[in-house]
């Protein structure tokens, strides 16, 4: 696998939740090589910081995550000469722990009471107690060369949309970090001008969703990772949010074995909470046509398949 093996992912059709006249569509970001859509997040994070001299081959480069965009860093990094340390939250998945120490990275584990802010301060930290300048931590919830990743994205759904004679009236689009939706939404309202766009977070950790109904917001623990890390990152731009839902974790999980099981496509759980709201959408409005992503695959939640995380409470209470 290579470097320019990244992006161009299909856009493909869900014929079951092709209904009420209208059609959906995902971006397969799965198919990326490391097995998500952080790959195109991590490589133009440090292609842009190349470009502007503020890194350089065999400095080691750090940033939190929960293991996709670990991965991601972790294979790019290696491709590129760059030792790399990743900051992650205790209890995620061993399948995305293999991977990362496989690609030759680093993983520091940090206590699960922090969950994913813990990790960032920690990597922040890390990056402050070193005397020299050879570590760069990347801060992928705030550096916005993230964000700026997915315009390529969305000109490839744009493409693959009018190659079909499609106009699509609903981007739907869980929020994590938030670059893949902003990233992606920003592109589809410069080209329709009539879309609508909804971001989705989990139930127990919605920032954006308390923000908007005046809730004080609480970060809980639940079973959607790489969804609510516990705060609003920088790369969720709110003016690009028409409507944000919030979802159940084991709702989602739930959703994505149907949709396995049904459509023979691979996704993970947080795919499950975007065909959710895809299918609330097609459900209450006739005649429109709806755009999601499917960031990682089934694979990286093998040793986790009941969808429950024991650091992160009791199966009730892990959503
Ligand atoms: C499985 C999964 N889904 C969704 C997301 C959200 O992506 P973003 O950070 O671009 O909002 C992430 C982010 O880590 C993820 O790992």
């Amino acid at each position: 696998m290579k470097l320019t093996d990244i992006g161009r992912t299909p856009l493909i059709e869900l014929a079951s939740l092709s209904i009420n006249g209208g059609r959906c569509f995902s971006k397969c970001e799965f198919l990326n090589p490391s097995g998500s859509h952080k790959d195109r997040t991590y490589l133009s994070i440090i292609n842009g910081l190349e470009k502007i001299g503020a890194i350089q081959p065999g400095m080691t480069l750090v940033d939190s995550s929960t293991g996709n965009g670990g991965a991601a860093l972790a294979w790019i990094g290696r491709l590129k000469g760059y030792k790399i340390k990743i900051f992650m939250p205790e209890g995620m998945t061993q399948e995305r722990k293999v991977q990362i120490r496989s690609l030759g990275a680093e993983i520091i584990e940090t206590p699960k009471e922090g969950f994913l802010s813990g990790a960032v301060l920690a990597a922040r930290r890390y990056q402050a107690e070193q005397l020299n300048e050879q570590v760069f931590f990347l801060d992928q919830s705030n550096n916005l060369l993230n964000k700026a990743a997915w315009a390529d994205c969305g000109e490839e759904i744009v493409e693959a949309l009018r190659h079909q004679h499609v106009v699509p009236d609903f981007f739907v689009c869980s929020i994590g970090t938030g670059g893949a939706f902003s990233g992606i939404a920003e592109v589809l309202k410069c080209e329709y001008r009539e879309i609508r766009t909804v971001a989705i977070e989990v139930n127990k950790s919605a920032p954006l969703y308390s923000e908007r109904n005046n809730l004080t917001f609480e970060h809980r623990p639940h079973n959607l990772m790489g969804l609510g890390g516990g705060v609003l990152s920088t790369n969720t731009v709110s003016a690009l949010v028409d409507e944000v839902r919030v979802v159940d974790g084991n709702e989602a999980w739930v959703r994505m074995k149907q949709f396995i099981e049904h459509e023979r496509v691979p996704v993970g759980p947080t795919c499950g909470a975007n065909l959710l709201v895809c299918e609330e959408v097609a459900l209450t409005h006739q005649k429109k046509n709806i755009v999601t992503v499917f960031f990682d695959s089934s694979w990286k939640y093998a040793s986790r398949w009941d969808g429950f995380y024991p650091e992160y409470g009791g199966v009730d209470d892990a959503t």
